[in-house]
């Protein structure tokens, strides 16, 4: 049973706030607009892998991108399937040809996997040449087992971010890290993971005030290697 199919129903009406027909607009982190400027208009397939519940979808539609949805839990993807096409898969086994879509986003899933970098090599593999890859995840300056953000305007940086590690621990129950856990990587072992990757970081973004709480990526796959 995959982590977040225990929390699936917690995840789309309380975490996203989206009530019982899903009538709720975006997510509590306000990320559409940082993922709209990060990913731009296109067309073709983009992929999005970890899409949970499928919130992203709309967004991804108004740019003018074909959204497909790639997610381990079963539960999650009883939400998005009514929202984009979805597949029951593993981002580091991605069931996708090399080569062969446009552009790809991770939004708010890099903490729940325990090999992000692997996940990025996989990431590289599915891209078309010239193709973008949008990361949107938990800062890792700013937010994690080791920062304490009760008081908006103090965030408490305690010991912890130099380790990268697995935790449960949290300065809320009301979110997800006490529930799933989440991995920490901090900043440069995050970035080398996409230069070893082989892709090439162009853009980057951050969201949340007064402190950012989330860390926005655009990197690309080479046209040609070497
Ligand atoms: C925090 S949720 C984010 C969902 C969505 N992207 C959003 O922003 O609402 C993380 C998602 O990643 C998925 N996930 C975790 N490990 C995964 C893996 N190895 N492959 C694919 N999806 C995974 C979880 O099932 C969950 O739906």
């Amino acid at each position: 049973m995959a982590a977040y199919d225990g929390i699936a129903d917690w995840y789309e009406n309380e975490f996203l706030g989206r009530g019982p027909s899903g009538e709720g607009d975006g997510h509590p982190l306000g990320l559409g607009p940082l993922l709209g400027g990060l990913l731009g208009e296109g067309d073709g397939t983009c992929l999005e892998i970890g899409c949970g519940t499928g919130v992203h979808a709309r967004s991804v539609v108004e740019l003018g991108w074909t959204p497909v949805g790639v997610d381990l839990s079963a539960r999650m993807l009883r939400y998005a399937g009514g929202r984009l096409p979805i597949v029951l898969g593993d981002a580091a086994r991605l069931p996708v040809r090399d080569a062969s879509v446009p552009a790809v986003i991770a939004v708010m899933v890099h903490t729940d996997l325990p090999d992000y970098a692997a996940v990025l090599r996989e990431v590289a593999r599915v891209l078309r040449p010239g193709g973008r890859f949008v990361h949107v995840g938990v800062h890792p300056c700013f937010c994690g087992g080791f920062a304490d953000r009760a008081d908006p305007d103090a965030v408490v940086v305690r010991p912890g971010y130099l380790d990268g590690h697995w935790t449960k621990e949290s300065w809320t129950d009301a979110g997800l890290r006490d529930k799933v856990g989440a991995s920490h990587w901090p900043l440069p072992a995050l970035l080398t993971g996409f230069v070893d990757a082989g892709l090439v970081l162009e853009r980057f973004a951050e969201g949340g005030a007064p402190t950012p709480a989330v860390l926005g990526v655009v990197a690309t796959k080479p046209d040609r290697v070497g």
